[in-house]
């Protein structure tokens, strides 16, 4: 069965808790591509070249914990603008969508370039204070030193990049379902992006 779930949405607005939970519920695979752009922002900030980078990615490269910094996310966002940089990340990514057993992906652009028959098209949006201190949250639970004021900052100048840039820019699919998580909680959030996918599937 080839059944593909695209999850896109603005920094930190729930899509990797959401996209985790409908893969496991579902028995689909996961694609975080986010984490594409990052180990391409990572290679970049050690001093590769974007295009180069991208060309010669590894799916070694993405099992990096130094990946989830602010450093990175900004350096990810940065060359996410170069369209050979996309282009590059482009081949690994459908063929991802396309494995038997069903697959979601989440980004910024699956559902409008990725993957533009996707089955289900979710957009998870929340507002950027809500998104902000959840990506704070998550910095601090997992160690990292950061004050709240720089991952406004950070979320802000990402989304403003994202939205703003020529190529796949983040703007919802005109057929994707919008989900707002300001005031949900994750398990709310979660069971009703499932809501959604289980009535496609039946
Ligand atoms: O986790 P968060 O939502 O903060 O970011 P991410 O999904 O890991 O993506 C990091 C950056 O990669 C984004 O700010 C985008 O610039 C870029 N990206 C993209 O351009 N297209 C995608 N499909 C996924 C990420």
């Amino acid at each position: 069965m080839n059944f593909t779930v695209a999850i896109d949405g603005p920094a930190a607005a729930g899509k990797g808790t959401i996209s985790k939970a409908v893969a496991a519920h579902f028995g689909f695979a996961h694609l975080d591509t986010g984490l594409l752009y990052r180990a391409v922002g990572a290679k970049v900030l050690a001093g590769a070249a974007p295009i180069d980078a991208a060309q010669a990615l590894d799916p070694v490269d993405l099992e990096n914990d130094e990946l989830r910094t602010p450093a990175v996310a900004q350096a990810a966002s940065e060359v996410a603008v170069i369209p050979q940089v996309r282009d590059a990340l482009i081949a690994f990514q459908r063929s991802f969508a396309a494995r038997a057993g069903g697959a979601v992906l989440d980004g910024r652009d699956i559902g409008t370039v990725i993957c533009p028959k996707a089955d289900v098209k979710l957009f998870v949006t929340a507002s950027p204070e809500r998104r902000a201190e959840r990506r704070f949250q998550e910095l601090v639970v997992k160690g990292m030193d950061v004050v709240l004021a720089d991952v406004v900052a950070d979320v802000k100048e990402r989304d403003a990049r994202d939205r703003n840039r020529a190529t796949a820019p983040l703007v919802p699919a005109d057929d994707a379902i919008l989900l707002d998580t300001s005031d949900l909680t994750a398990d709310a959030a979660v069971a009703a992006a499932i809501a959604i996918i289980a009535e496609r599937l039946a």
